[in-house]
Formats: structure tokens, sequence, C-alpha cells
């Protein structure tokens, strides 16, 4: 998978790519083969797209279309910019997580993609205007891709996938057991420390690969 160049942004206020970025795109391109042989995605959906590095570089790979979601109104401007230099077919609409789009998207979602902000912090670090929000994840990093969590198998079509980018505070382990408990498959496809971050992925799926 091509990494795409981010040279046209700045990162004052959206989230530079980082290990974690690359570790999701990673996860992806290592699942390739299954991927486009039995998912077949038409519709992927990354939520907090930032840079629109992973979506990008997913709707190119995959070659089908994203829609992405970003809380910032800057990560979605940036988003449609990195698609356009890039020829991917990805949409951005600025919305808190899937809010708005649930009813046009229930059940269709193949493959749902979330780098979340995940370091923990204090809660009002979330609703920071500063750079902090696209990385605060409140209590445990947990805050954000909790309120997630209960709409995942509303999104997802029969053959649905979903990657979670997780750090080991935010107990991954706990988080599995969520979707385990809800009938899907689950495994940690890609683990890596990072400086002081130990970083993973977690695949979420309604067919076993
Ligand atoms: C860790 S960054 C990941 C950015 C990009 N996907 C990447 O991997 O480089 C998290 C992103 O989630 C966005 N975000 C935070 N809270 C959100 C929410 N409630 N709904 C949608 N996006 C959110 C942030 O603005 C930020 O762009």
């Amino acid at each position: 998978m091509e990494t795409p160049f981010t040279s046209h942004l700045s990162f004052n206020h959206i989230y530079e790519p980082a290990e974690d970025s690359f570790i999701l795109m990673d996860a992806i391109e290592e699942d390739g083969p299954w991927l486009r042989d039995e998912i077949r995605p038409a519709l992927c959906v990354e939520i907090g797209s930032g840079s629109g590095v992973v979506c990008s570089a997913v709707a190119k790979f995959l070659k089908t279309f994203c829609l992405a979601i970003d809380i910032n109104p800057l990560a979605c401007r940036a988003t449609k910019e990195t698609a356009r230099r890039h020829g991917a077919s990805v949409e951005c609409v600025n919305a808190d997580l899937v809010t708005p789009l649930l009813p046009a998207i229930r059940n269709k979602v193949d493959l749902l993609i979330f780098n979340p902000p995940y370091v923990p912090t204090e809660t009002v670090e979330i609703a920071s205007s500063k750079i902090a929000h696209t990385w605060a994840g409140g209590l445990r990093g947990r805050q954000v891709m909790d309120r997630l969590f209960p709409l995942v198998p509303d999104l997802l079509s029969s053959k649905g996938v979903f990657y979670l980018v997780l750090v080991e505070e935010n107990k991954p382990l706990e988080v599995e057991e969520i979707f385990l408990r809800q009938g899907f498959k689950c495994k940690f496809v890609k683990r890596r420390a990072a400086g002081r971050e130990r970083l993973c992925v977690l695949r979420v799926s309604k067919i076993i690969m």
C-alpha cells in the first residue's frame, strides 16, 4: 500500500500521521487478499480521518469508495485535499462519530476503520481547542471510542470488518470482550511498540478469515 504524501498540509490543527496511522495501514495491507477476495468492500468508512492518509491509501489499495468522517472541519478539508491529490475515491463529512449518517449507512459498512483519540487524559481535553483534541481520549483513553462500540453491530454489513487501533492503557482485552460478547470474531492482527506506546490493531469481523 502506498503511503500518501502530506507535503500540502500543515499540522497545527490536524493530526500528523504517526506510528499508529502506519500500523493501521500495515494491518489492512496484510489482510489485503482477504479483503479484496472475500469482503470486496463496496463501502468503507473511516472515522477520524485527520490528514486523510489512511482512507486515501485504503480507497486506492482496495479500489473502493471511502466515506471519511472527522469532528474537526479542518481535518475534513485536509482529508478531501489528500484524496484529491492522490486520485482516491473519498468523501468527508464533518460529524461526531457516525451520528447524522447512521440511518443512511446502517448495515452497509463492509470496512470500518478507526484510529481513535486513545491517549489517557483529563476528560476536558477531549473538547480542547488545541491539537490535543486529536489524540485526547479521556479516562483510560476510552471515552471517545466507547461511544462508538454500541453502534458497530448496526453499522457493519453481513460481511463487515472493523479495524481499531488501541494502546495498552485502553485495556485491549476488555475491548475485545465487548465485541466477543456480541458474537463477533476478534483477532489482534498487529502489535508494535512506538516510543512509550504499546500499539495494537484489533480486527473485529462478522465472518472468519
Ligand atoms: C489519532 S487521530 C487519527 C487521524 C488519522 N486517521 C491517522 O490515522 O493519522 C484521531 C482523529 O479522530 C478525530 N476525532 C476525534 N474525536 C472524534 C469524534 N467524536 N468523531 C469524529 N472524529 C473524531 C480527530 O479530529 C482526529 O483527526
